[in-house]
């Protein structure tokens, strides 16, 4: 059997001299100075007290108080700020009884959470996915600070490790949300080495949303078509860009493009907002031509709509040019939306190739110049691929619903996007209107709901608009 030599016993060599010729060789054995473990351990025992109030801000308040009353005013003291409290959280559940609970629920499931879930699946999550090194080094493991809750989603605050970036994580929110057996995982950041991680515990998006109602105020930068998956309110900008919305077939554009009609109406009725409305299925938009000032549903008549948009961009450009830099819509120079469903029917489908190719360059010339004059586009697809539309990147907003393929959401999105978190081929076909945007400011794509605009909604629409019901809204 071999024997392991016992660590810092002497050694000898069969090659070298032996002990009884006088000379010893010992393996070095280098010790940590007691002062400097101590030390360590001080630092460590320091910086555990000192982030302590910031991990647990009510606990640690509440027990310094607690001690401060006794210390000052002893078991009286005490008992007097503990009945004060009770008070308190008495009169907080009796006159808002959603509100408390709300708070004490949340935070009981925030600790529950973060001990069933987070910190026990922590470590083997993060090393499997390869977010951390191993089992053995902890000092490598990225730390939660923090978990909250709120009635939808869970919120794990991470410290990295030095050497990491955010962009790791993003590139893993697949395996997070498996591994924390959540929907899906969205990393936002806060600073250096700081990021959280949000896993829905349930989908916000998973019930239709009625139409909104519409208002008298427009703003065309900030058009309501539905809701985000954190409840806030989806916005669409039209005025100053263009928007693509790509989508299988029955996955909702619909209700993404009557959605923004429906917000911008009251401009509409006004006179300072347009709808020019090209519908070659004349199944989307035809419900509604009443509203539109201009509507073609075929090819030639969809080429001669888009080459008149061209002609009156342009002559409002020759007539801005040197005087005005950016459109202000008005009744004399309102703002125009030319909505096109189903565009590949014009720039892939027509039999006709002069069509085809009058209807790109159009579509180009108004995406590449129409900006700034008060022109756009929004402009519905079902397949991405460039083959079929190769305008897509001059229309700087898109609108990403279900997808047949996952190489098509980086295609929609942009590179990166399906990494982040964009699973447009994973949603559900039973949820049409749902899908994924990139908001302003945040590379992290947002999972949206559009409103659904029904037919009655869209026949109601056209009758108040007719009647002079709809009315006012500012461009
Ligand atoms: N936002 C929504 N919420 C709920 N249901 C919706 C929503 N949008 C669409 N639907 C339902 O899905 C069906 C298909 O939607 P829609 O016609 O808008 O799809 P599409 O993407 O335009 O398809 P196509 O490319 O074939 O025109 C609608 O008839 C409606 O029943
Ligand atoms: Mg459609």
């Amino acid at each position: 059997m071999l024997r392991q030599p016992k660590v810092g016993a002497a050694q000898t060599s069969p090659t070298l001299p032996t002990p009884a010729q006088g000379v010893r060789f010992t393996t070095p054995i280098v010790e940590t100075p007691g002062i400097v473990v101590l030390a360590s351990w001080i630092w460590r025992l320091t910086r555990f007290l000192v982030a302590l109030p910031f991990r647990f801000p009510v606990m640690v308040s509440g027990l310094s108080v607690s001690v401060a009353a006794w210390w000052w005013l002893g078991w009286p003291g005490l008992a007097g700020l503990w009945a004060a409290a009770s008070l308190v959280s008495l009169v907080w559940w009796r006159a808002w009884p959603d509100s408390h609970r709300r708070w004490v629920t949340l935070r009981v499931l925030a600790w529950w959470r973060h001990v069933t879930v987070y910190r026990r699946h922590w470590q083997p999550v993060l090393v499997i996915a390869g977010l951390a090194e191993s089992y053995q080094e902890r000092r490598y493991l990225p730390r939660i600070r923090r978990v909250t809750c709120d009635t939808w989603a869970d919120r794990v605050r991470v410290s990295l490790v030095a050497g990491t970036a955010p962009a790791d994580f993003e590139h893993k929110v697949s395996e997070l949300a498996h591994g924390f057996a959540a929907p899906s995982c969205r990393v936002t950041v806060n600073g250096p080495r700081d990021i959280t991680l949000e896993f829905p515990r349930r989908d916000t998006l998973a019930e239709p949303l009625d139409a909104f109602p519409m208002t008298h105020h427009v703003n065309l930068d900030a058009l309501p078509v539905g809701r985000c998956e954190d409840g806030s309110p989806w916005v669409l900008k039209l005025h100053g860009t263009h928007v693509l919305v790509v989508g299988v077939t029955g996955s909702g554009k619909g209700s993404v493009i009557w959605s923004a009609v429906r917000a911008m109406l009251p401009a509409v009725a006004n006179g300072t907002a347009q709808v020019w409305a090209i519908d070659p299925k004349r199944m989307e938009l035809s419900y509604g031509r009443d509203l539109f000032a201009h509507y073609a549903d075929d090819g030639e008549s969809a080429v001669a709509l888009l080459e008149r948009a061209v002609a009156d961009m342009q002559d409002r450009a020759e007539r801005y040019a040197g005087k005005l830099r950016s459109h202000v819509p008005t009744t004399d120079d309102p703002f125009v939306i030319v909505v096109l469903d189903e565009v590949a029917f014009l720039t892939a489908y027509h039999p006709d190739r002069d069509v085809r190719r009058r209807a790109e360059n159009a579509i180009a010339t108004l995406t590449s110049q129409g900006r700034s004059v008060g022109f756009a586009v929004l402009a519905a697809l079902q397949d991405p691929r460039k083959e079929v539309m190769n305008l897509r990147n001059l229309f700087p907003d898109k609108v990403a619903l279900r997808l047949d393929e996952a190489s098509q959401v980086d295609m929609v999105l942009g590179e990166g996007a399906r990494d982040r978190g964009a699973n447009a081929h994973l949603i559900d076909p039973t949820l049409p209107g749902v899908g994924y945007v990139r908001l302003e400011g945040s590379p992290a794509p947002v999972r949206v709901r559009a409103a659904y605009v029904s037919d009655e909604d869209i026949t109601a629409m056209a009758g108040g608009y007719e009647s002079g019901v709809v009315s006012g809204g500012e461009g």
